[in-house]
């Protein structure tokens, strides 16, 4: 058995969870800040529903997910993202009944089968939140500030927003027309997956990171210019609200996004530092996707954001994270008497909230003082027969060398004053 990870999968180790931690606690306070309630859904849904819900045509679907059957012979499906299962429980638990907007948010691992690089993962985890039931681009807003603020909060810099719209199915339909026509006399010279997704998926041709093929479709008509009046008037109410509170922003027409579901907004949050895998957070509005899966008809939006991506941006700016606080006390006994009354000494010290360790491995006072130094215990108290006989002992800080001679009962309170 090869004694290694499956390719594309990390552990997150002891040494740098608090990382993780840190920012999951940014995450929890933002999203109580904006009114956001955690969701969590299962691991793996029925594939139909990302099929249905991601989109039948999108290389997630067709290349990258997880699927297998299960025991009972149903087609089962790793989540590739967050969304469609939330829209699965929203409409299995009746959530369009309660009041709305209802807004969610999630913290999940995610897999895809990509090719593997930095920053880009089999297994990776997402923040994502999801709104339901407001239509306007209010909301819109509300969702890129949320995004925009985490990052201002985590001490980010530089982490450009870029915006487009994808219209409603009505004018995209004009412009997926008008589309074909301009590419048709080009089709040969672009590459193969743009001559794949012709048919497919004519959209996803613009977003082509090929050099050649950009340059080919750099004179393509844009979604953006071919807008019915709503969503025009809906796009310009974003970028109006946008100015109002202050979040700068590039119109990028050639965005199209990897899902199908989405309509109108779409955005991503790029940092400029990264090169191929910039993408830290993207999302979008979709107005339909909920009525694919019920007779309601109600407007979503949200995003999902790269922990991985997230956290690799705050080293690559020298971001640091408040380690979590260490070891308060080790107890070192000397024999064996002084062994058991350790253990409950460093049992009640635990007891009142204090970091507290003890030598349980049987070791040298040298190896323990040694132990203890590595650990970076603040301070260590040596116990033999002597100090529980006379019920005294050193207290030694670690740090300054400073020795105090401690009544062994005073240990608890005199920690708890000063730790
Ligand atoms: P997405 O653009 O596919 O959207 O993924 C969102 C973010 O997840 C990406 O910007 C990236 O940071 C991270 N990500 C995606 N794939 C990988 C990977 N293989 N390795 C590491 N990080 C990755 C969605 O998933 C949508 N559900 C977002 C959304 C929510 N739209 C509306 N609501």
């Amino acid at each position: 058995m090869a004694v290694q990870s499956p390719k594309g999968t990390r552990d997150i180790l002891p040494w740098e969870v608090y990382k993780w931690q840190y920012v999951e606690k940014i995450i929890a306070e933002l999203c109580r800040n904006f009114g956001y309630g955690e969701i969590r859904t299962p691991v793996f849904e029925h594939t139909e529903l990302f099929q249905k819900g991601v989109g039948d045509a999108t290389d997630i679907v067709q290349k990258e997910m997880y699927t297998f059957l299960d025991k009972g012979g149903r087609s089962i499906t790793l989540r590739p993202e967050g969304t469609a299962g939330i829209v699965r429980s929203y409409v299995e638990h009746g959530m369009a009944n309660l009041a709305h907007p209802m807004k969610l948010y999630y913290i999940i691992t995610a897999y895809r089968h990509e090719n593997v690089q930095k920053g880009r993962y089999r297994e990776f985890n997402q923040f994502g939140i999801e709104v339901f039931g407001a239509p306007g681009p209010s909301v819109d807003v509300e969702v890129i500030s949320m995004a925009d603020m985490l990052f201002k909060r985590l001490g980010l810099k530089g982490i450009e927003l870029n915006i487009n719209s994808l219209g409603c199915p009505a004018c995209r339909r004009e412009y997926v027309q008008e589309l074909k026509e301009f590419l048709t006399p080009l089709l040969e010279n672009l590459c193969i997956d743009c001559r794949n997704r012709f048919e497919r998926n004519p959209l996803r041709i613009l977003d082509c990171k090929n050099e050649k093929c950009r340059q080919h479709l750099k004179d393509a008509p844009a979604l953006l210019d071919n807008l019915c009046d709503e969503c025009k008037s809906h796009f310009d109410g974003l970028r109006e609200r946008l100015d109002n509170i202050g979040i700068g922003y590039y119109v990028d027409k050639n965005m199209v996004r990897g899902l199908d579901y989405y309509t109108r907004t779409v955005f991503e949050f790029i940092s400029p530092n990264v090169g191929a895998q910039a993408t830290i957070c993207g999302g979008g509005r979709y107005d339909g996707l909920v009525g694919l899966f019920s007779d309601q008809d109600v407007p979503g939006i949200g995003f999902a954001l790269g922990m991985e991506r997230l956290l690799m941006e705050m080293e690559n700016q020298g971001i640091e994270v408040p380690k979590p606080d260490g070891v308060d006390i080790f107890i070192a006994p000397i024999g064996k008497t002084a062994d058991i009354f350790a253990e409950k000494l460093v049992y009640q010290l635990r007891n009142a909230g204090i970091n507290a360790e003890k030598d349980v491995m049987g070791r040298s006072l040298k190896a323990q003082m040694k132990y203890a130094d590595k650990i970076e215990a603040a301070y260590v108290v040596v116990i033999g027969d002597n100090e529980i006989e006379s019920n005294k002992a050193v207290l030694r800080n670690m740090k300054t060398g400073e020795e105090k001679d401690v009544s062994l009962d005073s240990i608890v309170n005199r920690l708890k004053k000063t730790g």
